[in-house]
């Protein structure tokens, strides 16, 4: 079997974080007997740079011939004061669109290894924090239109439309509850539905969808109080669905209290078509280049990509398996830092995990 990866760099630490989650793949298709080949594009600003824009047709191209996409991260200072439809946050957007990606998946977890840096009191912590948020990604006000700016009575506004159509909901909706059914069984919709009438559409649907799904726990929560829950009680929730505004703050806060931002993967994937793979963390301009990025996150986006895009569930957990054994070990990137543990630099942490893949 040949795998044929496209892989998108980005910015700052991207291409050094991407550099050990190739050799992650090399030395994990050796192991199981499998090859992969790799090509690689351009995306953000390191596209700007190159072609004047942030998500060049031939990045299309080549993401949509793969069997999957790798992303590193994307922006940086150097694009802050660009023009705003050419953002380097554009190439992002642009790309979730035009692969059809509408279903986000961002699963936080707390590494045992790395209790000691979950943001959350002692006896909340202990109780454990394993969610998987589904968010809605080519949707709601990211998308809807009418948007843009006018000038109304002698002063400017500006406005955004949040809007999904039944079908997009009924489809991530499903996303969801299948997730769940290989969890825990458990499905908290999140949405404003006391005050949004998008949101009461968006639960309608959810109730309806429901119906296919009798073995899955649905519960529903209003965005504001699920904020509050998720650092209040996070071992309550499994699967989390909403759109895409809300999941893109609720899946940033659910990372950051895990403590290890730096080690969390995650998925886009379409209904047909090649995923997406990313950490979740940004492109870091302060520490690129410097060899102190954390690799872990694009490693097991590796091992997510194998499992949910390929079936390959065995290559996956071996992945897994040897970064859990590194943590284990005490080797530590700079992010993760505890006392008594050892600093490794983001190519070396690359090279441990690596070698306990080829044991
Ligand atoms: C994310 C990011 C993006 C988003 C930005 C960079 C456009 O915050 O992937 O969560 O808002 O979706
Ligand atoms: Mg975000």
């Amino acid at each position: 079997m040949s795998l044929n990866i496209c892989l998108l760099p980005g910015d700052g630490i991207g291409p050094e974080i991407m550099a050990q989650a190739v050799k992650i793949m090399d030395v994990t298709a050796k192991a199981f007997g499998f090859t992969v080949a790799t090509s690689e594009a351009l995306l953000g600003g390191a596209a700007i740079d190159a072609a004047g824009t942030p998500l060049p047709e031939a990045t299309v191209a080549a993401c949509t011939a793969a069997d999957a996409v790798l992303l590193g991260a994307v922006g940086g200072p150097k694009w802050d004061n660009i023009e705003k439809s050419i953002r380097p946050e554009r190439g992002l957007l642009g790309i979730r669109k035009a692969m059809g990606l509408f279903a986000n998946l961002r699963p936080a977890t707390l590494f045992d290894e790395l209790r000691h840096a979950c943001l959350l009191r002692a006896d909340i912590a202990a109780q454990g924090l394993d969610v998987l948020i589904v968010r809605e990604l080519t949707g709601g006000i990211y998308f809807g239109e009418p948007k843009g700016e006018e000038t109304k009575d002698g002063e400017r506004r500006a406005f955004n439309t949040m809007v999904y159509a039944e079908s997009e909901i009924e489809r991530i909706a499903r996303v969801a509850f299948e997730a769940a059914r290989k969890r825990r069984g458990k499905l908290c919709s999140v949405d404003k539905a006391n005050v949004l009438d998008v949101s009461q559409l968006w639960r309608e649907v959810v109730i309806r969808t429901a119906k296919d799904y009798p073995d899955v726990e649905l519960s529903h929560m209003y965005v504001d109080n699920a904020a509050m829950q998720l650092v209040r009680a996070p071992h309550q929730f499994d699967v989390m669905v909403t759109g895409n505004l809300f999941g893109d703050i609720l899946s940033d806060e659910a990372a950051v209290i895990t403590g290890s931002i730096g080690m969390l993967p995650s998925a886009s994937l379409g209904s047909s078509g090649p995923g997406l793979y990313e950490p979740i963390h940004g492109s870091a301009p302060d520490i690129a280049g410097q060899d102190k990025a954390n690799p872990l996150a694009t490693i097991l986006s590796v091992a997510m990509m194998l499992r949910h895009s390929l079936d390959m569930a065995a290559p996956a957990e071996a992945i897994e398996a040897a970064a859990r054994a590194v943590l284990k070990e005490g080797w530590r990137t700079g992010d993760i830092m505890q006392e008594g543990a050892k600093l490794v630099g983001c190519e070396k942490m690359g090279s441990l995990v690596a070698e306990r893949i080829a044991k």
